[in-house]
């Protein structure tokens, strides 16, 4: 019996198992989130390795003889219509993915087995539903096309005895006839394998009673009725009232201040002898305060972590990632304090909370107020320990300093009175 080109069934084979392999990551990956940034990269970079094979595997087509069909008829019709079909499969799924990709709201790059980047396909933002849902629709035609293609070939082999199977071995090898459908069980396998353990970390910290729980914190600030001079108590409960109280001074309304467009958060982080410097665009604050009496302050800062950038899209993927600040899971990082102290005419320190990739800790932030009336200029900084939020945990963070700088400026204006 005639068989395929060696060539050809190395890549029948080669790509059914890789295809096993992709599915069953695809659907792990779903669950993992950006904490399986490394996983992510790696199934694209299998998926865009199946596309070229598949693509090699259509030239050797036109190439290389093929053996003529063994049926014809209705049953010859449909084998046909179904290795159609996985071909369009074999193409289709990588095209989708690669789409989906482009197409994502978090620009993530795709660094193809870590060294040949992917460009992003210019598509438009729109197109990403479709991209996504045929992704995952087409895994389940696959499988659906495989099943059907695995029928016929047994069906062919072992009922019609025609020796089917031999054409796609490259002899007639009772092992080979097990070995190389095997690879097909031992892709999926390893596809769902390879997963990170469970971060007991992650669960831990989500277990285990934060100090300043979301939801609390979620609220308004306690927004102080205008006119009303007594805010000893305000909702926020508290030691900051009762000191304000105990200080035996009037305590004057605190003002919330809006912050006007134009500032900035940016950060700074030695790496290796080199500095590492980025900002983040989209960060909201909201902070009520009085500069004269910093006690009864109560400021929370919202910062969109896939906003940060450091001016090269490879690594600003990176930053995304589970490897730094993990967006998927956690985009946001907040920093409340209620409270702040002076520390000289104008400068100012509140020791707050930093919630940051699942994890809330004491961090304090420094800040010097400038100008006077209802018009402020606010700068300051913050020096982030970023090990105890495992940012930057893998490998490439290797010669990154532990300490992260974060400064600040924006200016703020004082919301009229009554305006909420
Ligand atoms: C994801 C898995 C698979 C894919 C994507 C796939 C794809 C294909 C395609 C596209 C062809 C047509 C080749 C051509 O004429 O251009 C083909 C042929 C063939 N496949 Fe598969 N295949 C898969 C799994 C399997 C398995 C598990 C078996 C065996 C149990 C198998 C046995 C065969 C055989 C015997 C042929 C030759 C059919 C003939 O000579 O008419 N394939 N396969
Ligand atoms: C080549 C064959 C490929 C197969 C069979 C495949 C299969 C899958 C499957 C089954 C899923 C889970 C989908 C779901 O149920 O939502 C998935 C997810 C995903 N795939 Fe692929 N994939 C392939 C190639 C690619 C490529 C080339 C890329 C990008 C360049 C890619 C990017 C993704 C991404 C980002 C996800 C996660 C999507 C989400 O969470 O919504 N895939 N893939």
């Amino acid at each position: 019996m005639r068989r395929y080109s060696r060539i050809a069934i190395f890549l029948h084979w080669a790509i059914a198992a890789l295809l096993a392999f992709q599915i069953a990551l695809g659907w792990a990956l779903e669950d993992l989130g950006a904490r399986g940034f490394a996983l992510f990269q790696l199934h694209k970079s299998v998926g865009i390795s199946i596309l070229l094979l598949t693509l090699a595997r259509v030239a050797v087509r036109y190439w290389k003889p093929r053996p003529a069909p063994v049926e014809g008829g209705w049953q010859g019709a449909l084998a046909k219509a179904v290795h159609g079909g996985l071909y369009l499969f074999m193409l289709g799924a990588p095209l989708t993915g690669w789409a989906l990709v482009s197409t994502a709201k978090v620009r993530v790059p795709t660094l193809i087995f870590g060294v040949v980047p992917l460009p992003h396909l210019p598509l438009p933002m729109s197109a990403h539903e479709w991209a996504a849902g045929g992704h995952s629709l087409l895994a389940w035609i696959g499988i659906a096309l495989f099943a059907l293609h695995v029928a016929g070939a047994l069906r062919h082999h072992f009922l019609l005895d025609d020796g089917l199977l031999w054409r796609m071995m490259p002899s007639r090898s009772p092992v080979l006839l097990v070995a190389l459908p095997a690879l097909i069980a031992a892709g999926f396998g390893l596809g769902r394998a390879i997963l990170p353990a469970p971060a007991p970390k992650a669960a831990a910290a989500i277990a285990k009673p934060v100090p300043v729980p979301v939801p609390v914190v979620e609220q308004e600030a306690p927004a102080p009725v205008p006119e009303k001079v007594d805010n000893a108590a305000p909702a926020a409960g508290s030691a900051e009232g009762e000191n304000a109280a105990a200080a035996g001074e009037p305590v004057a309304q605190p003002s919330s201040w809006i912050v006007q467009p134009g500032g900035s958060i940016g950060f700074s982080v030695g790496n290796g002898g080199e500095t590492i410097s980025g900002s983040f665009a989209k960060w909201t604050a909201k902070i009520v305060m009085d500069p004269d009496h910093p006690d009864s302050a109560d400021i929370r800062v919202e910062i969109d972590l896939a906003s940060a950038s450091v001016g090269d899209s490879y690594k600003d993927g990176m930053l995304a990632g589970d490897e730094f600040f993990g967006v998927a899971a956690h985009p946001r990082a907040i920093f409340t304090a209620k409270g702040a102290e002076r520390t000289g005419a104008n400068n100012y320190r509140a020791a707050g909370t930093l919630t940051l990739k699942g994890a809330s800790k004491p961090q304090s932030i420094r800040f010097t107020l400038s100008g006077t009336g209802k018009a402020r200029k606010v700068s300051g900084s913050a020096t982030i320990a970023r090990a105890a939020f495992d940012v930057g945990n893998g490998e490439s963070s290797a010669g990154l300093d532990p300490k992260v700088a974060v400064s600040f400026a924006f200016s703020a204006r004082a919301k009229p009175a009554g305006m909420d």
